[in-house]
């Protein structure tokens, strides 16, 4: 029997515990051995609960009790998980974590000190709740040079798009709507700024290009500003709004990197534009795979509990053997954004449009109906400076929307 403890038992602690006990046989013939629940780690008590004896409020409880092999980290935040997640991998314990924040920031260290001591440090639930992503990037594609990585990483907000765009609803209504079923936090800037997608793209370029991708580095944009109108023309275009959080190559021969979070038009022949409501998928395009597309349930009690347990069975088949993570501590110097080239969706007044046409390098111009007072423009390629540059010449730029090819 292996002995765990899980620390932590919110939505994703209650969840961890749910599923060993829903699934305890079959987990244990594929895990080689019964999962046990030892302690359960929490400020809380729960009187009644089924965990109410296993409750202790003490981490030394689980870091001293040598038959604890793996220990279930969903405590959230970087205090006190980062001490406890360190101290626990050098007791000998393998740690598994659906913490993005942790990962993002220390994973890499986190690596190390599970290889120097035996053990393991895994995080499938981190990105893309239960949809497997951090395992086929360890090991299906190993034989890939990965050129990009791009997901829709939020459900949150992924919720608030689809809504917008399906009820012609506003950005404050589906962000209301959203809070009141329960996808939205109460304070929601983490998931509406990008800052949750941000941490996760993070984690999954340092697994996809083998180095560190500093989230501090990633150039970070949320959906506050979408407007129905630019649905609208979204709709006209036969395009879609979706938080896109990507990590590519760039440049000459694509021997530069670059990262963002950022709204963006896709159109319909792009896996990425079909993926609705609260869903997530992570597409991957390798030289020699081509394309490639996970896609599920990104968040949830449940769903991320699955893929913590399956670490957890992991960790138990791999007892005394660390799992190998390419993850370099080396930085990933990503090139400035400023350098990225693309398309852009760009709405102006109508009184412009023969200027912006001197500025930018139009491509299409979209009219919602004949009487309205603005217009909508599609640019042809232009890098993000020379964008940045026509925009403040022309100084009535409405609104702007990078484009996916
Ligand atoms: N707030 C996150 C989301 C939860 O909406 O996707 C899962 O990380």
């Amino acid at each position: 029997m292996a002995d765990i403890a899980v620390m932590g038992y919110g939505t994703v602690g209650s969840g961890v515990v749910k599923v060993l006990e829903t699934n305890k046989s079959l987990i244990g013939r594929r895990a080689g051995q019964e999962i046990f629940v030892k302690y359960v780690l929490d400020l809380r008590d729960f009187p009644g609960d089924p965990i109410e004896k296993k409750i202790t409020h003490r981490f030394e409880d689980i870091l001293e009790d040598a038959s604890i092999s793996v220990v279930v980290e969903v405590m959230g935040g970087l205090k006190p998980a980062y001490d406890f997640t360190r101290r626990a991998l050098e007791a000998g314990k393998s740690v598994c974590t659906s913490n993005k924040e942790l990962v993002a920031t220390h994973g890499q260290e986190l690596i190390e000190i599970a290889k120097k001591n035996n053990v393991n440090y895994l995080f499938e639930a981190s990105c893309g709740g239960g949809i497997p992503i951090i395992r086929p990037l360890n090991s299906s594609l190993t034989a890939e040079d990965i050129d990009e990585i791009s997901g829709i990483l939020n459900g949150t907000t992924n919720y608030i798009l689809t809504e917008m765009s399906e009820k012609g609803s506003d950005f404050e209504t589906a962000l209301k709507e959203a809070q009141e079923l329960g996808y939205a936090e109460r304070n929601p800037e983490a998931d509406v700024e990008g800052y949750d997608a941000c941490r996760k793209i993070a984690i999954l370029s340092s697994l996809a290009f083998g180095r560190t991708v500093r989230y501090e580095d990633v150039y970070t944009e949320g959906i506050t500003k979408i407007t129905p109108l630019d649905i609208a023309y979204a709709k006209k275009m036969d395009m879609v709004i979706k938080l896109v959080a990507s990590g590519f190559k760039t440049g000459e021969g694509g021997t530069k990197y670059n990262c963002l979070v950022s709204p963006f038009m896709i159109g319909f022949s792009h896996p990425l534009s079909r993926v609705n409501g609260v869903f997530n998928a992570v597409f991957v395009h390798g030289n020699t795979l081509g394309d490639s597309m996970f896609y599920g349930s990104g968040a949830g009690s449940l769903p991320t509990a699955s893929a913590v347990v399956g670490d957890v069975v992991d960790c138990v088949r791999h007892l005394g053997k660390t799992i190998t993570i390419i993850w370099d501590s080396e930085k990933l110097v990503l090139s400035d954004i400023k350098t990225v080239s693309r398309s852009f969706f760009l709405r102006v007044p109508s009184k412009d449009l023969d200027r912006a046409k001197e500025l930018f390098p139009v491509k299409e111009v979209i009219r919602l109906d004949s009487s309205s007072d603005e217009v909508g423009i599609v640019t042809d390629v232009i890098s993000e400076e020379a964008f940045e540059r026509a925009a403040n010449s022309l100084g009535t730029v409405i609104s702007r929307i990078r484009i996916a090819i």
